[in-house]
């Protein structure tokens, strides 16, 4: 584990998670990342176990990667640091763009999924995906994901 962030609770600094807009890492079966914006969230208790679901609209890369690709995800809460990847995140396609590099940012290898956190993160979420299923108020799909750990920066941590 990273010295610059420490292990906390699922439900932990949730008004921040709430609060700010996110930084969802997915991978494709080539072990490749991609990062987009999301501000659909929340953390949920889905029978007793601690879930981010996560609305991603069905024409996103992302939603290619998090139903063909790898059944894990993690989502991050960008500090001030590394906020800037916000735009980039929400405006290009993990298609024909590399986000993460163009965005300049580092990421940390997962403890308990193939897929990375993102350095910097205030916090930052391990998720593996144990339900899906469409909305029927949005054209977006929810992904629920499993958290299997969870972090908070030694910056936010009081
Ligand atoms: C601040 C912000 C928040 C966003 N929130 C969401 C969201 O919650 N769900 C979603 O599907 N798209 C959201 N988007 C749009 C995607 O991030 C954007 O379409 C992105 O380019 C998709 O990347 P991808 O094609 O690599 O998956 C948001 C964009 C911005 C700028």
């Amino acid at each position: 584990m990273s010295k610059t962030r420490q292990e906390i609770g699922p439900y932990d600094y949730i008004e921040h998670f709430k609060r700010n807009t996110a930084l969802l890492v997915s991978m494709d079966k080539n072990g490749k990342l991609n990062v987009m914006a999301l501000d659909w969230k929340s953390i949920e208790d889905l029978e007793g176990i601690p879930v981010i679901r996560a609305q991603v609209a069905y024409s996103r890369y992302t939603y290619k990667l998090l139903t063909e690709g790898v059944n894990e995800f993690t989502v991050n809460i960008p500090s001030d640091k590394i906020y800037h990847a916000v735009d980039i995140a929400g405006s290009y396609s993990g298609r024909n763009t590399d986000k993460i590099k163009e965005a300049g940012l580092e990421i940390i290898p997962g403890n308990k999924t193939k897929v990375s956190t993102i350095k910097d993160s205030d916090l930052s979420y391990e998720c593996q995906i144990v339900h899906s299923c469409k909305s029927e108020m949005s054209s977006h799909h929810y992904f629920y994901g499993k958290i299997l750990i969870a972090y908070a920066s030694n910056n936010i941590l009081k």
